[in-house]
């Protein structure tokens, strides 16, 4: 009576994840802490880098005047400065400070992006696997989810893109590297859905977007560079965090980059600055916001989390998973032996291992796995996914 019909059905629909929470909450009280091997979540257990405290130790002794007051909604002309000035420098392309709006991270930049594109019922097209928000930030803004499958290697399939593009087609969503996948887009498979977008918006008539959501683009495997989007068209929007590459997920900050060749560009930017600060953000923190204009350049240690995907994806493959090997981000996501991968999930957890099914992401029959924890906790949960990959024959 009192609460929106709209969020009652979303608060009381059962929601899988939730209910693993809730079992691995349960299982850590009655065994400890430290008996359950807790892969369910992409909270990095990484502190942030040295830098980073170097930083805020000499804000805290030195702070420029004022620095705890209102400002530009867009954020500190710095700070925006700086992240344009590295982007100009990974990219080659001329970014600016006009380019850039300082946001409560990415899902905060996806709220603003999603606020000030769509109208009503205007849809946005996702790949499945995705990051499990995005569904609630496009119907946040009255938008519609048009969700596609991958192949067999997670990557978009463009054939079925270029038959589900409609003049209603607001924007395409895509994540690289991929939660929950860690599947990297390349820079062949960009050129090509740049080319589709362009032929699709001349025969509608229509503004198509890419929204780029880069969350993960530093914490990349095998000494790969990250290749962007930006490179292969222009009407490109990045949305971007400092949660994963500096460990900082509970500071809340990040940054909407858009394409400095964009078409509407002023008018887009207007549209972001009064959502930010609409939407009740008003400006992304501001002690966040004079760090990580300085911290441009640093991330942690990527090499560590690229020695937990070795450790635990060569001893996973050894036990019979099936597992596309990951060049990005924290997360493995195997094959369901079962094809009930709610009922393989529970399986794991009665040996103590928490993960989160597929279908959770959009894609049934698969479970991720988050690495982003102790290597004790990977060690430990190898029991459990030997035990299960016995019981269910996975070495035949
Ligand atoms: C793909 C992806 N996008 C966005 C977010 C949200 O990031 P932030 O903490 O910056 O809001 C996450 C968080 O896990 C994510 O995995």
């Amino acid at each position: 009576m009192y609460v929106s019909e709209k969020i009652k059905k979303n608060t009381t629909k059962g929601s899988v994840i939730r209910k693993m929470f809730d079992e691995g909450l349960a299982l850590k009280q009655r065994y400890g802490e430290n008996n359950v091997f807790d892969l369910s979540l992409g909270n990095p257990v990484m502190e942030p880098p040295a830098e980073f405290i170097r930083e805020l130790k000499e804000l805290a002794e030195h702070p420029p005047a004022g620095m705890h007051r209102y400002m530009e909604n867009a954020g500190y002309r710095e700070t925006r400065a700086a992240v344009a000035d590295y982007l100009a420098e990974e990219t080659g392309l001329n970014f600016a400070m006009k380019d850039i709006i300082m946001t409560c991270g990415a899902a905060g930049a996806l709220n603003v992006v999603l606020k000030t594109i769509l109208n009503q019922g205007e849809e946005v097209i996702l790949f499945a696997p995705y990051f499990v928000e995005y569904a609630n930030y496009i119907a946040n803004h009255g938008g519609v989810s048009v969700v596609l499958q991958t192949d067999e290697q997670f990557m978009p399939r463009l054939d079925v893109l270029e038959d589900t593009i409609s003049p209603k087609t607001k924007a395409v969503l895509i994540n690289s590297p991929n939660n929950p996948s860690g599947v990297v887009y390349n820079q062949d498979f960009l050129h090509r859905l740049g080319e589709l977008l362009r032929k699709k918006e001349a025969q509608y008539g229509t503004g198509i977007f890419l929204i780029s959501d880069e969350a993960y683009c530093k914490i990349i495997y095998d000494g790969l560079k990250y290749p962007s989007p930006l490179h292969h068209y222009q009407q490109t929007i990045i949305v971007n965090s400092h949660s994963k590459d500096l460990a900082l997920p509970g500071e809340r900050i990040g940054y909407i980059a858009v394409h400095p060749e964009c078409s509407e560009h002023q008018e887009l930017m207007n549209g972001f600055v009064f959502c930010n600060r609409t939407l009740g953000f008003i400006n992304a923190p501001a002690l966040l916001q004079h760090l990580v204009g300085r911290l441009q350049r640093v991330t942690v240690s990527i090499a560590e989390y690229q020695q937990k995907r070795d450790f635990l994806y060569d001893r996973l493959v050894k036990m019979g998973y099936s597992v596309t090997k990951p060049q990005g981000a924290f997360y493995l996501f195997p094959k369901s032996p079962l094809e009930d991968e709610v009922a393989f999930v529970r399986e794991l957890a009665q040996w103590k291992v928490l993960t989160v099914p597929g279908s959770g992401f959009g894609t049934p029959g698969y479970f991720r796995i988050a690495y982003c924890v102790e290597d004790r906790t990977l060690e430990g949960s190898l029991e459990g996914f030997r035990k299960v990959a016995e019981k269910f024959k996975l070495t035949g």
